[in-house]
């Protein structure tokens, strides 16, 4: 049956993009569409955003303060996006999160609780769109409140709420909350109180009908103390309502076969012009064009949940094998420093290039040999789906949607022809070291690399598998919906 989705975000491809939130917040409305839903997508009107699409005005909410809803296609679908413009808070230049001195806007509540108010007044139909939601989904902690505002409305809306990453919760000191003006019920250690602190992503955990994560992996540890960051109580005391879905990629836009970023197309059935892929990267990064010198690669944030720190410390022993080490990103300035200074010590073996470059991160994927991810944790992680499709063999922490997508090349997977990667434990860099080991070990036997990257491109990650398992998870949310709005009515009547 179709449905009508409000999917709620703070990004998304090709709009804006700071990280796998925006690729999910892209593709999945694309996936569901095909499968016939009605979605549409509310984000901020962030000036870039406005400019990467083709907006019109729809709505005029507030003529003094630049606060209105376009509407425009996202860029290569037909799914319809609501932007949210505010003269103040989203036309400025630079990070949706960040401001240029690398810390949170200060006016980050103002500016998300704003998003979320305007998702539950679309929500409701009051905006005069004409156009009322069966369900909201909203993502991560920028759209929190709206589950909370949303819980006490009459003929609301089921909501789902789907968690990105639990490191990042919008907790804010309680006099944020007040100047909020959110009603006072909320001030409790059962709604958006956290240990006498003000949070978003409580907003979204205590009061959606249904909340699930982006791998099953995920899904359980983020009950435990170690990934659940002081929300792992409220997981398991919500666990019937928790699920965990692998994410999808967008198989048109990584797609090796026709992907117009890269030199040289190829195929599983091609993967021997992989090697002028290889020589294009090593070009583009200015390192020594040689075929078979083993390359290494990390692209992503710079930040201590991608085990960045742990290349670092490596490297001394890493520049003693025969290797070439390639890091795109950009993120904490202490990486990006240390990073630099190893580039200049050893310019033909070590590559950087510090920034966002979605055109690079494309070659890297069609030219390294390893890619890797050796994440302190990761909800899913898309570059590891991403190597697997180009033939680049992921190395991989043992934690998240890594563990749920990459099969690591011990004798039994190899044996069954089912590798596709390496797979580590410990986040430590010894461990990470051994793992590297395995793979240049692996490496020197050309049969044995080719069958796992034969393997790994054989894999399918497109979004048709999960974007049904999402549609399973509307229906659930709308029975629950159902079921409490009955209960609701008998206690009104008895
Ligand atoms: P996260 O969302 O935690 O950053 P994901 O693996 O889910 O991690 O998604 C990261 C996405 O951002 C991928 O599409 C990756 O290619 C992209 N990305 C990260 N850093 C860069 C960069 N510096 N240049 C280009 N793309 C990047
Ligand atoms: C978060 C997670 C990442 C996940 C992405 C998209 O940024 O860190 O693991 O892939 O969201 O769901």
């Amino acid at each position: 049956m179709m449905k009508k989705v409000l999917f709620a975000t703070s990004e998304a491809y090709p709009l804006i993009k700071t990280g796998g939130l925006a690729d999910v917040s892209g593709s999945l409305p694309a996936a569901l569409h095909a499968l016939g839903q009605d979605v549409r997508i509310l984000m901020p009107g962030y000036a870039s955003a406005i400019a990467a699409g083709q907006f019109k005005p729809v709505k005029v909410l507030q003529e003094d303060r630049g606060i209105a809803i376009l509407e425009g296609p996202l860029p290569g679908s037909t799914v319809p996006v609501w932007l949210l413009t505010h003269n103040d808070y989203f036309d400025r230049p630079g990070n949706p999160y960040l401001g240029p001195d690398g810390q949170p806007w200060p006016d980050n509540p103002e500016r998300f609780s704003l998003l979320s108010h305007v998702a539950v007044e679309i929500a409701m139909d009051r905006l005069g769109l004409g156009w009322k939601p069966d369900l909201v989904h909203c993502n991560d902690w920028q759209t929190g409140l709206a589950p909370a505002l949303l819980a006490d409305e009459p003929n609301r809306p089921a909501t789902v709420f789907t968690i990105h990453n639990l490191a990042y919760q919008g907790v804010f000191p309680y006099e944020r909350f007040l100047k909020l003006h959110l009603p006072s019920r909320f001030w409790s250690s059962e709604a958006l109180e956290f240990y006498g602190q003000f949070s978003f992503i409580k907003g979204g955990l205590v009061f959606s009908d249904r909340i699930n994560t982006v791998s099953p992996t995920y899904a359980k540890e983020i009950q435990s103390p170690e990934f659940g960051y002081g929300l792992e109580g409220l997981l398991k005391h919500r666990r019937a309502r928790l699920s965990g879905i692998l994410n999808g990629i967008d198989a048109n836009a990584w797609n090796p076969a026709t992907d117009p970023l890269i030199p040289v197309n190829y195929d599983v059935q091609s993967i021997a012009s992989r090697r002028y892929n290889k020589l294009a990267l090593q070009k583009s990064f200015r390192l020594n064009q040689d075929e078979t010198i083993f390359v290494l690669a990390w692209v992503g944030r710079l930040v201590q949940q991608k085990g960045i720190d742990l290349i670092i410390d490596l490297l001394p022993q890493l520049m003693r094998m025969p290797l070439q080490m390639i890091v795109l990103g950009s993120g904490e300035a202490r990486y990006e420093q240390t990073l630099r200074q190893w580039a200049r010590l050893y310019p033909d073996r070590i590559a950087i290039k510090l920034g966002y470059d979605e055109a690079s991160a494309h070659l890297v994927e069609a030219g390294t040999d390893l890619f890797l991810m050796p994440s302190r944790f990761e909800p899913c992680g898309l570059n590891q789906m991403y190597s697997q499709r180009y033939g680049a063999v992921p190395l991989v922490r043992r934690v998240g949607g890594l563990a749920d997508t990459v099969a690591d090349a011990n004798p039994i997977h190899l044996g069954a022809g089912t590798a596709t990667g390496i797979v580590f434990d410990e986040a430590t860099a010894d461990a990470l070291y051994q793992a590297i080991g395995r793979g240049f070990a692996l490496y020197q036997n050309p049969m044995v690399w080719r069958k796992i990257q034969q393997a790994g491109m054989s894999k399918d990650f497109s979004w048709e598998f999960s974007a049904q398992h999402y549609l399973t998870l509307y229906d659930l949310a709308l029975n629950d919906r159902a079921k409490a709005e009955s209960l609701l009515r008998r206690a009104a009547v008895s």
